[in-house]
């Protein structure tokens, strides 16, 4: 059910001791115009990590809504990924394009400032690099503000793969394999050159159509549509676009007997899971997959080198053939899997944590 729906009526207060929140701080500064809101779900396993977003939302309500979820499921994604990060997300209400000053950025910043460190602040829709480089003028904390960490999404994406395919196929190889990746940005890019690499045979597409033009030459892969990606026949579809990809409209199109991507939300709604096993596809939960950019931010917090911010992405891999082996013990989903794995973490730190009813699909992002 919808959040907004489901929590109409149901105070603020309500609502965060329902979903085990410990802190929302609204913001207003008049001089810039400013109005935010901070959101820190959880905090047993580490500071709040999480992006800020900044979208002309059509109400309050809306952009509120919006900061919870994904508030929680960043508890729940670095949980899963073993880090030493709890949940947490900030929201300002307001068009990027237009209403995005400096002034505006560095007054959110100083109410973040106020938490201490409670909350770690990174990009997120409507917000980039140069805009954290703004913040770190008033945050003593801010993560990406050095490197892209689509790189180190795409190696984790990559450690994905290969469990899926020794799940699916009872080989890690990915010789001769066949893997359409949707979405050639940041992550697709590096994904199929990872993939190339190791010698598997690769597809891509892009609703920009120069673009995925530009990396197919480059790469010197094929290039298909858009409309055509998830029924051409694949052995592995890695969705590196927009959530959502799998519904009740594209699930009987797909062709391929795994499937690992960066795109969050791949699943349109939790009962999927149980729809794609019975379609006979193996699939790598999206938060377990993409949890390379986050686990890099955290090294980089941590002052790691690159080889030991690889081995942790690496580490990926082994998480979801754990998995992977959870589900099969229990016959359960892959994804039902990985969200005990993350609760059970949670809860040996002393986390009070939510019962399986209010479970993580709807919020991870
Ligand atoms: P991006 O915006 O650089 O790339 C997405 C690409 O997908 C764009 O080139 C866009 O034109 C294309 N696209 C959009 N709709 C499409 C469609 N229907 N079919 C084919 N292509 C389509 O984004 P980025 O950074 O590469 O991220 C990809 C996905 O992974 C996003 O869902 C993002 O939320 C997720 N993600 C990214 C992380 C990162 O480190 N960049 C970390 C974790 C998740």
């Amino acid at each position: 059910m919808d959040t907004e729906v489901r929590n109409a009526g149901t105070s603020l207060l309500e609502r965060m001791a329902l979903g085990d929140y410990e802190q929302t701080v609204f913001c207003s500064d008049r001089s810039t115009g400013l109005r935010s809101i901070i959101a820190i779900h959880d905090t047993t396993l580490g500071p709040a990590l999480g992006g800020v977003r900044m979208y002309a939302y059509a109400s309050e309500e809306q952009a509120l809504a919006d900061c919870l979820r994904l508030a929680r499921g960043m508890t729940y994604k670095a949980a899963a990924a073993g880090l030493h990060l709890g949940g947490g997300k900030s929201v300002i209400i307001g068009d990027p394009q237009t209403e995005k000053t400096e002034a505006l950025l560095r007054a959110h910043g100083r109410f973040i400032q106020t938490l201490n460190g409670r909350y770690i602040p990174g990009i997120d829709i409507g917000t980039g690099q140069r805009d954290m480089e703004i913040l770190r003028l008033e945050v003593a904390r801010v993560s990406c503000d050095g490197r892209d960490p689509s790189y180190f999404t795409a190696l984790g994406v990559r450690a994905a793969i290969y469990a899926a395919a020794a799940e699916a196929f009872g080989d890690r190889s990915l010789k001769g394999r066949r893997v359409a990746v949707q979405g050639v940005g940041h992550v697709g890019t590096h994904l199929a050159g990872l993939l190339v690499g190791a010698g598997a045979e690769i597809l891509v597409c892009d609703t920009d159509t120069p673009r995925a033009h530009t990396v197919g030459k480059r790469l010197g892969v094929q290039v298909t549509s858009p409309d055509e990606i998830a029924s051409t026949p694949c052995d592995i579809f890695a969705p590196c676009a927009l959530g959502g990809v799998v519904n009740d409209a594209t699930i009987d199109e797909f062709t391929c007997r795994a499937m690992a991507g960066a795109a969050n939300n791949v699943l349109a709604e939790p009962r999927h899971a149980q729809m794609l096993v019975e379609r006979g596809i193996v699939y790598a939960p999206d938060f377990l997959a993409n949890a390379g950019g986050l686990i890099c931010l955290e090294g980089e917090l941590l002052g790691q080198d690159d080889a030991q911010l690889k081995r942790s992405v690496m580490g990926i891999g082994r998480r979801i053939d754990e998995v992977f082996a959870r589900a099969r013990r229990k016959g359960i989903t892959s994804t039902e899997a990985a969200e005990q794995f993350a609760i059970e973490r949670l809860r040996s730190r002393g986390g009070d944590v939510p019962t399986a009813d209010r479970g993580l699909a709807e919020g991870i992002v």
